[in-house]
């Protein structure tokens, strides 16, 4: 696949991946100002005093944060310091965690996901409560946590009352409430609610906060919104697990220009508009939806003949071979142009592709 990407004609701005765009302009500025003398290494620096300033001024002044270079690190270090080997998260089948990361949790606490079937990408208290077998049977994994993605990797948004009420079936049941949120600012923007109201109105205890798919070269953010026993472990089981950066001032300074003026939330306003755009676009084609467009991610079916000829045209994946999906996401640089010339192309194969028999309504 990577030759073939390479092969492809150049494509300024595709629908592959928030994170194929670049660096926000303010954000490389913000590395090139930082590029300035010397300072004390790994997060001991003004940069970094700032950036976590700034993020207590976001969450409540209670709340702590740690640094990372990239979004697997930042799950994996937040539920390893949580875990013991004998402990397991509940997540849903398709969390990145479960099936894009590796194995790396696996690996790295030892300990087991419990993954769960679900619908629209979303975990539900009955998920939870249907998962919670074998208690304190030593034959049995014991669950100690939940782990789910807001946005979710089908681009749906748990609501604050979804939120809230997985929150409050965790606690009930003594479970630690982690959140992946590499694109956490697409979900607050899609829910039009402060980040602070939807950390701590919900009982999170733990998430992350994405910044490479928000306009940062690379870097994310363990955020806990309140004191936790976590914040205890956190510091050495991120340097053990290779994400605790020396020059730390690189990735506070992206951070200190994202969160600046609210830089990370007109980001995911703007790619979550875009990606409505693209999906009204589609939509009036005849193109079905596969789930609801909620933050930055269009899910669509295509006749299974037009996928090859529209990738060639402008990359991007395949995310479900056998129902025909194809995964489109708009980013924080995509403009109304690029949308209407890649609804065009959408337009163009759609037109020219008869559904195969399995595709077309039932008579
Ligand atoms: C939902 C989700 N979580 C975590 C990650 C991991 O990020 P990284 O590739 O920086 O490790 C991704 C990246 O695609 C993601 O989509």
């Amino acid at each position: 696949m990577l030759a073939e990407s390479f092969d492809r004609p150049p494509a300024r701005r595709h629908f592959a991946s928030d994170n194929n765009a670049g660096i926000h302009p303010l954000v490389l500025a913000a590395i090139a100002a930082a590029n300035d003398g010397h300072v004390a290494g790994y997060g001991d620096d003004p940069y970094t005093q700032r950036a976590e300033a700034a993020f207590r001024a976001l969450l409540g002044a209670q709340a702590r944060v740690f640094f990372t270079f990239n979004g697997t690190g930042a799950n994996v270090v937040a539920l390893a310091a949580a875990m013991r080997p004998y402990e397991a998260v509940i997540c849903p089948a398709g969390a990145h965690l479960n099936v894009d990361e590796c194995g790396a949790f696996e690996r790295f606490a030892g300990a087991k996901l419990i993954d769960v079937a679900v619908e629209d990408g979303k975990l539900t208290p009955q998920h939870v409560e249907a998962a919670l077998t074998g208690l304190g049977d030593p034959h049995h994994v014991q669950p100690a946590a939940i782990s789910i993605s807001q946005a979710t990797e089908v681009g749906t948004v748990y609501t604050l009352g979804e939120l809230r009420s997985l929150g409050e079936a965790a606690h009930r049941h003594g479970l630690l409430f982690h959140v992946d949120g590499a694109r956490l600012a697409n979900a607050a923007a899609a829910l039009g609610v402060e980040l602070r109201t939807l950390l701590v109105e919900s009982g999170i205890d733990v998430a992350t906060f994405g910044g490479t798919k928000n306009g940062l070269a690379f870097g994310e953010a363990i955020v806990l919104p309140r004191p936790h026993a976590l914040c205890e472990a956190l510091p050495f089981v991120r340097k053990q697990g290779a994400q605790l950066a020396s020059k730390m001032r690189f990735i506070a300074a992206q951070f200190e220009a994202l969160l600046h003026q609210d830089l990370w939330l007109q980001n995911a306003q703007h790619a979550n508009a875009m990606a409505q755009l693209l999906a009204s676009r589609t939509a009036a084609l005849g193109v079905p939806l596969a789930y609801p467009v909620q933050s930055n991610a269009v899910f669509a079916i295509l006749p299974r003949e037009a996928i090859e000829p529209l990738q060639r045209e402008r990359w991007f994946y395949e995310w479900d071979a056998k129902r025909c999906i194809v995964r489109w996401m708009t980013a924080f640089d995509t403009t109304e142009d690029d949308v209407h010339a890649f609804a065009d192309a959408v337009a163009k194969v759609v037109r020219t592709t008869p559904p195969l028999p399995e595709q077309r309504a039932p008579a």
